[in-house]
């Protein structure tokens, strides 16, 4: 039967490291990879974190199932850092842990399908493994331009999207620090958004897998909940990889909105069920961790504070990018210091990218992407240099 299997294509960007590792050029730049550095180049595990996992290992007394909700006390604990004032919505709202942000969009996007949904809207471009999940559930999806050639959100293609859209649709929201283009709703297109979605009917999933890395904890929440707030139903799928630098230990939140508390008790004993099949339960030890940070004052501190000297790096290399525009004019760069997160898209063609590769080793995404992380006080400035060469 094995040999009925097409194959599929490599993926691109684990090609990419495969050529970034076989470049013996000392000062090779790597911009591919989505995960945070600091100005060294690594990506550590969090005092805080650290800190929690040595309580963990001393006090764990059991390793005993826990069940498909995973680790409630982590749930709980997420929920205002998630929702802030909102709270649980008057009863309305209930959340599982989940292996990741993409456990968690497995399984909004699974039930979504379960109750009918007709076609999932989605920004172009996205984080791709939205569609391709919703390939895998063999549900439609309808795309808009997410963003103008300028470097900001294209309301007017959002508009046009939700015009045409209405109850039975859903659509996905990037919550904040957009992957792949940086580029948010601003407070007040949020509140149009808002707007917009209330009246469509449209069932609003909110992909929340970077809260902290854009302009704060609050802030990168503030849009989401102005959403959430006018909307009678929602799911939030929400990742503690990148805030707690857990990746590989795959921690997530799965929150369910409904329209009152029976509809999400009932939403919630189909979201077991899709969790039963996938992975029966989450793993626990990053979750486990990640609770231990929250429910203590003073590694909540560490924590936030270790986010935030992250998101300020971020930031001080976003504006030496945006203050370089003359030197690299066309590309873009003036419009890096508005957008957030890991990511932007510099307009480069591929002609461009390549050089780059060839002639100044520095690795992107074939689609122009860079992660913002992989620049350090120590390389901008020949990342600059280099964008100056294939850009004049
Ligand atoms: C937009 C977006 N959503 C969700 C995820 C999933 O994150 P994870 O499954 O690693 O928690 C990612 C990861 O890169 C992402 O970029």
């Amino acid at each position: 039967m094995l040999d009925q299997l097409e194959q599929q294509p490599a993926d691109a960007l684990l090609a990419l490291i495969k050529l970034f590792n076989a470049d013996d050029r000392a000062d090779k730049i790597d911009l591919g990879v989505g995960v945070y550095r600091t100005d060294d180049g690594a990506t550590p595990v969090f005092a805080a974190v650290k800190k929690a996992e040595e309580r963990l290992v001393a006090g764990q007394d059991s390793k005993a199932y826990l069940g498909p909700e995973g680790d409630m006390g982590f749930v709980h604990a997420l929920v205002p850092h998630v929702f802030g004032p909102l709270g649980d919505f008057g009863g309305r709202m209930d959340g599982m842990q989940v292996p990741g942000g993409t456990g968690a969009l497995r399984i909004a996007l699974a039930l979504a399908k379960k109750a009918g949904v007709g076609r999932v809207l989605m920004g172009n471009p996205s984080w791709p493994n939205h569609v391709q999940i919703l390939n895998d559930l063999g549900v439609a999806s309808a795309n808009f331009r997410h963003a103008t050639p300028e470097g900001v959100a294209d309301m007017e293609a959002l508009r046009a999207a939700l015009a045409d859209a209405g109850a039975g649709d859903a659509i996905m929201l990037h919550g904040c620090c957009h992957n792949p283009t940086g580029i948010d709703y601003t407070a007040a297109q949020w509140a149009e958004v808002a707007d917009m979605v209330a009246t469509s009917g449209v069932l609003p999933i909110i992909d929340l897998a970077y809260q902290g890395l854009g302009q704060g904890m609050e802030e990168d929440a503030a849009g989401m909940r102005a959403v959430l707030a006018r909307l009678p139903e929602a799911m939030v799928a929400y990742s503690c990889d990148k805030n707690f630098g857990l990746y590989r230990d795959r921690v997530g939140a799965l929150f369910v909105i409904g329209k009152d508390s029976a509809d999400t008790a009932r939403a919630m004993t189909n979201a077991y069920v899709l969790a039963r099949v996938n992975w029966s339960q989450p793993p626990d030890h990053g979750g486990a961790a990640a609770r231990i940070v929250m429910e203590d004052e003073g590694l909540t501190a560490l924590w936030l504070g270790e986010l935030g000297d992250m998101r300020a790096r971020m930031r001080a290399m976003r504006d030496a990018l945006a203050s370089a525009d003359n030197r690299a004019p066309g590309l873009g760069l003036a419009t890096l210091g508005e957008q957030n997160g890991l990511f932007s898209i510099l307009r480069l063609t591929p002609e461009q990218i390549l050089r780059l590769r060839e002639e100044h080793g520095v690795y992107m995404a074939g689609s122009g992407r860079i992660n913002i992380a992989g620049l350090t006080s120590g390389n901008i400035g020949r990342f600059i240099d280099a964008l100056a060469a294939v850009a004049g």
